[in-house]
């Protein structure tokens, strides 16, 4: 039986988080695991830099206002 590994999305929430969906491990800058703050198999990593659980998402880009800079770009349908 082959394992086949879980693919990894992560999906960019409009003027929010990141939103990581699979099986990841986020490693600090020494390699060290951080654990996470929950059991949900989705985690999400803060992207406007005013989070207080930082690399996780506390829900404060809400109160900061944050705005995406630009839309990110669309692919095109997959022939
Ligand atoms: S994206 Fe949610 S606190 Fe930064």
């Amino acid at each position: 039986m082959t394992l086949q590994a879980e693919k990894v999305t992560i999906t960019v929430r409009k003027n929010g988080s990141l939103l990581v969906t699979g099986d990841v491990v986020i490693l600090d800058h020494t390699g060290n695991i951080i654990p996470r703050i929950n059991d949900k198999p989705n985690v999400a990593l803060c992207r406007c830099g005013q989070s207080q659980r930082k690399p996780f998402c506390d829900g404060s880009h809400k109160m900061s206002g944050f705005i995406d800079p630009v839309e990110p770009p669309v692919a095109p349908p997959a022939p």
